[in-house]
């Protein structure tokens, strides 16, 4: 059989492409999961901050990645939509299967090269190895044009065996070939030399890019994924914000930043564009649960913050002399006070087209809905406030329960009770129910409407701005069976919002369920 014609350009040498794996590797970590309304708004922009290709998930792995893989491949059109598939002919046609529908699509197919992990996890000789590359990838070309082959744990293994499953690969027809520093065990020199090798050793290494994907287990992700570039890789793969497996992958925005900023060093362009990174930041924060750090680099919320009267002396005479780039560069504007309960409809579009949100006209009026109502109770409506109101409508999407009425008692007199109501499947049920505290007494009363063995893992209060009447943003993380769902709220009322939170964290493990198993959810309640 003939594979397809590759999508995939001809390599370009002064770019390095940027690969997301925020979907992927990122809901790797624990905890970290996204439901699949939030992973289509998530690839959304990432493909308008021009990301060139987006792991979408590891489409054998659950029906529900099968599903966000595909549904992704559907509506994106400019980034190439890639999946994750072990060296195994169902995972690879499960992969093809669902990367089908994309303009771009990928198969990334990946097999262990390193002496621990064959040994080991594999229990496969280097022969085995060499072989099982071989099949995958020629299977995989078989399905589609445009197949990315990784050697997990690649910075462990012997050089030259790595030699000959790079050749193996490439012969096969992998178009790009990732040497991933699986356990974040490696130098930057070390990473760099290996590039240099391979480039310089491996028959037809000319005719593929090569990738980075490191892990910061030793806080080295991103300068070791520059040292690759340097050492002549030409994909970096990142996730916003540094998520991924333990410590986390190189964090997109940084190496990007990195290479933009010191392009004296590393003359590389990348197609983003860099002004969407903090809404993509804070967007995968929120779905996540997962805070941003205040001093981390680049989305931090004090990454741009000058506080010592030096510094601030310094910067008013001229920005160049304590900083290295601007907040606008990466979309941190300042904290603007111009929306309020008088903006109308018009400003208020102009506004979230500002902060990077275009929203269809059912998505504008009820999030403007929102915005008034957010604005009849708080005096100021900052920007960070609307970019909570629209992130919290994009979780809330169509569940199957609905808060409707909450009142709550507490203070030193307990017991400290909550009365709620909540819609289910379009019927209204109270409960009354109290607890350790009124944030305790609204979960009870949840859990008497809806019955549920989920267990809270987490549940995380941060206020949105600063002020007594700043929205609160929730995230509650529930776990059932291994299976992770959260979810995320805001509202200048703290109990609100964490009801809603609750409320959406269990909408997401239903639906979980219930593509898990689709008809046996609601044939069996709860
Ligand atoms: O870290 C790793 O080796 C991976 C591979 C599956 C690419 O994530
Ligand atoms: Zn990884």
């Amino acid at each position: 059989m003939t594979a397809p014609v590759s999508p995939t350009p001809a390599v370009d040498r002064s770019q390095v492409l940027i690969f997301d794996t925020t979907m992927r590797d990122g809901e790797q970590s624990p905890g970290a999961s996204m439901s699949h309304a939030e992973k289509l708004e998530l690839a959304k922009i990432l493909e308008e901050m021009g990301v060139d290709i987006i792991e979408a998930g590891f489409p054998i792995a659950s029906n529900g990645d099968f599903e966000a893989v595909r549904a992704i491949a559907q509506i994106v059109t400019r980034s190439t939509v890639c999946g994750l598939a072990r060296a195994s002919v169902a995972d690879i046609e499960r992969c093809a299967e669902a990367v089908r529908p994309a303009a771009r699509g990928r198969i990334h197919t990946f097999i262990s090269t390193s002496p621990s992990h064959r040994d080991h996890i594999l229990r496969m000789s280097p022969e085995d190895v060499l072989e099982a590359i071989t099949k995958s990838v020629t299977h995989a070309r078989n399905l589609i044009g445009d197949v990315e082959w990784s050697a997990q744990d690649a910075t462990r293994t012997e050089q030259e065996f790595l030699r000959r499953a790079v050749e193996a690969a490439i012969r096969a027809g992998a178009k790009t070939i990732n040497i991933p520093d699986t356990v974040g065990y490696t130098y930057p020199d070390e990473y760099a030399a290996i590039f240099r090798d391979l480039i310089e050793a491996v028959p037809g290494a000319d005719t593929v890019v090569f990738s980075t994907h490191c892990h910061n287990d030793l806080g080295l992700a991103v300068a070791n994924s520059l040292a690759g570039v340097q050492g002549g890789a030409r994909q970096v793969e990142c996730a916003i914000n540094g998520l991924g497996e333990r410590a986390g992958n190189a964090a997109l925005e940084e190496v990007v930043m990195a290479l933009r900023v010191r392009g004296d060093r590393l003359p590389y362009k990348t197609g983003i564009e860099t002004q969407h990174i903090t809404k993509a930041s804070r967007y995968v924060s929120a779905i996540t649960g997962f805070p941003v750090q205040y001093n981390k680099a680049i989305v931090g919320k004090n990454a741009f913050a000058h506080e010592s009267g030096i510094h601030q002396d310094g910067m008013l005479k001229d920005r160049g002399t304590y900083e290295i780039m601007t907040p606008e560069a990466v979309g941190q504007g300042a904290t603007n006070l111009v929306m309020g309960k008088h903006s109308g409809r018009h400003a208020f579009r102009e506004k979230l087209s500002a902060l990077g949100y275009e929203l269809g006209d059912n998505a504008l009026n009820d999030a403007f809905r929102r915005f008034k109502e957010l604005a009849d109770k708080k005096k100021h409506v900052f920007d960070e406030d609307i970019v909570a109101l629209v992130d919290d409508g994009i979780s809330q999407e169509a569940g199957r329960i609905v808060v409707s009425r909450l009142r709550v008692i507490a203070g030193t007199d307990g017991p400290q009770t909550a009365e709620l109501t909540l819609v289910v499947d379009g019927v209204e049920k109270s409960a009354k129910a109290t607890g350790d505290g009124p944030v305790d007494a609204v979960f009870n009363a949840i859990h008497e409407i809806v019955p549920h063995q989920a267990i809270l893992r987490l549940f995380q209060v941060h206020a949105v701005t600063e002020g007594t009447d700043a929205q609160a943003q929730v995230s509650v993380r529930l776990e059932e069976d291994e299976r992770i769902s959260t979810g995320q709220s805001a509202d200048t009322d703290t109990l609100t919002a964490s009801a809603k939170a609750y409320v959406t964290a269990l909408n997401n493990l239903f639906a979980r369920r219930e593509k898990a198993a689709p008809g046996q959810v609601v044939a069996s309640g709860f």
